[in-house]
């Protein structure tokens, strides 16, 4: 692009040719610089320049054009106060120039003129040049007479390319989805902060990577903030916790009425809700919308939940949804989930079915492995298998890869450390799950078998001191298995499904349970044949997932299966947290007769809590003086 400044001597086109060529990072030209000795020595003395004069000057000057034009481009200062001059200048196709009229009087022409040293300009030309002007009804007009930076600024707001959707944060997850959505056609502006040494020019860095994409890069939150068309659409994707609030803190000098920010990171549900009233005083909009597919789901498409205002989700929609992972039906894998942090909620919970997945998983291969002597390729063959006939899962098909993996001889999943990370989804789910007062037993495990985990020395302490625990070898059978297998995954996300369902309720958000699982069947980590099942179950109910006719045959026929393995294996001396918390939950749900009544009699005996009777209304408490 070939930027022209034009207008009359004395208006400051270059000062601001300059600034804006350096606001733009591409050449600035002075065309008073291409001027023959011959005009300049005329204009010196005073003498106008003639149209014969500038001919050649001018046809010099369409040639440059040409030639910044094929390279990077050029901000050109030159009068060009006719028409016919600036038909000259016109050498490239007219969408690659952009005019820039700076419009100002004589009088204030006239009195900077006169303070100027060391420049061959007479004033005594300017009334010439004003007669000589002719003002285009075309271009880009700017009052002359401000300060500079308003210039500037202007131009810039008007030049620059405005980008439908804006992105912070440069991570994994904030990476794959710029070039996803970049790569359907809709223009992405990127920010990401610079610090010294570690975070330095992801931006323009990742910009320049991806030269063809309609991206724009800035570590300048207000020059992001000025390229994104309004009302500004802005994902978030930087860490969950406080930096969301620093971000937003950032960001609030810069946005107008209408505005929206979507946090497209794990954020705490609780957090999203009160974002959203905090914005609302601001009259800008916020989603929160938990995101799931990892690195890869990002890139091609992943799971999306959105909640905050219908509104806004509306405004998003067409883009979201040609990002997002498609249905066996082809529909997106993305759909507005309800109000408030209902969205990340739900991602909250995905997350806890997910490492109750995994955990059921590695307790299945531990077992295999160390009670069942199966080498890893063993291992992946039984998954395989599994995966073939009605378990497909994409958790499963990671695993087997994994067990297949190999470094050299070895295999690569007995050089990991047997210590679990986390960062805190787990975690929150369970303590949702306390606060909804709903059991959570798989899910809970498997948070605790993380924290287990982690205990690796004292563990390896302990193995040394229970000696009298050994380690028996099991016998296992593969199908029995499988049915604990599929047993445990069906009450894993029957927990799961149940305390979204008590949030639904507890927080007026009335949310669709079988709509939530069509968009977990795709792009999302815990997608699997078993989700397409529940999309359909819970369309028709969204009772207990336990009460459904056809789980409750599923599961008559795996039961005795489960209860033999879980109590094979902890006899042999192996730990199956999730696996086994999954029996006792299923055990506990089908009890019609709990050991509650014990509980209750224990709380009145030592605290006079009272205990209602079963031979008595339900509404009427009693106390017992025990003693
Ligand atoms: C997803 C994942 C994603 C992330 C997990 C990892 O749905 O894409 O759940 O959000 O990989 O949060 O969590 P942990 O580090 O706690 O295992």
């Amino acid at each position: 692009m070939i930027y022209i400044i034009f207008g009359v001597s004395g208006t400051g086109k270059t000062t601001i040719g300059k600034m804006l060529s350096c606001a733009l990072n591409i050449p600035f030209y002075d065309a008073d610089d291409f001027h023959p000795e011959v005009n300049i020595k005329k204009m010196s003395d005073g003498v106008p320049l003639n149209d014969t004069d500038r001919a050649p000057w001018l046809n010099l000057l369409g040639d440059k054009i040409k030639t910044w034009n094929k390279s990077s481009g050029a901000v050109l200062a030159c009068s060009a106060l006719k028409e016919s001059y600036r038909d000259i200048l016109k050498s490239v196709d007219s969408k690659d120039i952009k005019w820039i009229f700076l419009n100002t009087d004589i009088e204030l022409i006239s009195n900077r003129l006169k303070s100027r040293k060391n420049h061959y300009f007479n004033a005594k030309l300017l009334q010439s040049q004003f007669e000589t002007l002719e003002v285009p009804g075309y271009g880009l007009h700017i009052n002359a007479n401000q300060p500079k930076n308003k210039i500037i600024k202007q131009i810039l707001n008007n030049i620059m390319v405005k980008s439908s959707f804006g992105i912070i944060g440069l991570g994994v997850m904030g990476k794959s989805l710029a070039l996803n959505i970049a790569g359907k056609e809709t223009s992405v502006s990127v920010y990401n902060r610079q610090i010294p040494e570690i975070e330095v020019d992801i931006a323009e860095k990742f910009v320049n990577e991806h030269i063809k994409m309609p991206f724009q890069g800035f570590d300048k939150l207000s020059d992001f903030v000025l390229s994104l068309e309004k009302p500004r659409n802005i994902l978030l994707m930087v860490n969950a916790g406080k930096p969301v609030d620093y971000v937003i803190d950032d960001l609030l000098p810069f946005l107008d009425v209408d505005d929206l920010i979507i946090d497209g990171g794990n954020s705490h549900f609780l957090d999203t809700t009160k974002r959203i009233k905090r914005l609302d005083d601001h009259k800008i909009h916020f989603i929160g919308m938990g995101v799931s597919g990892g690195e890869e789901g990002a890139l091609k498409g992943p799971s999306m939940m959105p909640s905050g205002s219908k509104q806004m989700y509306e405004r998003i929609e067409s883009v979201l949804n040609t990002i997002s992972a498609k249905d066996k039906n082809g529909n997106s894998c993305c759909a507005y989930i309800g109000p408030e942090g209902s969205g990340h909620f739900i991602k909250m919970i995905h997350n806890g079915i997910e490492y109750g997945e995994m955990q059921i998983l590695a307790e299945i291969y531990y077992l295999l492995r160390f009670h069942g002597e199966k080498s890893p390729i063993e291992i992946a063959s039984v998954f395989e298998n599994w995966k073939n006939d009605d378990l497909s899962s994409y958790l499963l098909e990671i695993t087997i890869d994994i067990l297949r993996k190999k470094e050299g001889e070895d295999f690569l999943i007995d050089k990991i450390l047997d210590m679990a990370s986390q960062k805190g989804t787990g975690g929150w789910s369970t303590n949702a799950a306390l606060d909804l007062g709903k059991p959570f037993d798989t899910i809970s495990a498997s948070v605790m078998a993380r924290y287990m985990s982690a205990m690796k020395l004292t563990r390896v302490k302990a193995s040394k001191l229970y000696s009298s625990i050994v380690k028996k070898h099991v016998d296992i059978d593969i199908d029995k298995l499988k049915s604990t297998y599929k047993a445990s995954r069906i009450i894993n996300h029957a927990i799961g499904f149940d305390t979204i369902q008590e949030a639904s309720k507890e927080y007026n958000w009335n949310l669709n349970l079988s709509e939530i699982a069509r968009i977990w069947t795709n792009g999302c980590i815990i997608r699997s044949s078993f989700m397409e099942k529940l999309v359909k179950y819970f369309k028709n109910s969204n009772e207990h997932l336990l009460l459904h006719a056809e789980i409750v045959e599923e599961l008559e026929a795996s039961i005795s299966d489960y209860g033999l393995i879980v109590g094979q294996a902890l006899n042999g001396g192996c730990t199956l947290p999730v696996i086994s918390s999954g029996l006792n939950y299923f055990l506990g749900f089908v009890s019609e007769k709990s050991s509650a009544n014990m509980i209750q009699a224990q709380r009145d005996y030592f605290g006079a809590h009272t205990y209602q009777r079963v031979d008595k209304p339900f509404d009427s408490y009693f106390h017992t003086q025990w003693t």
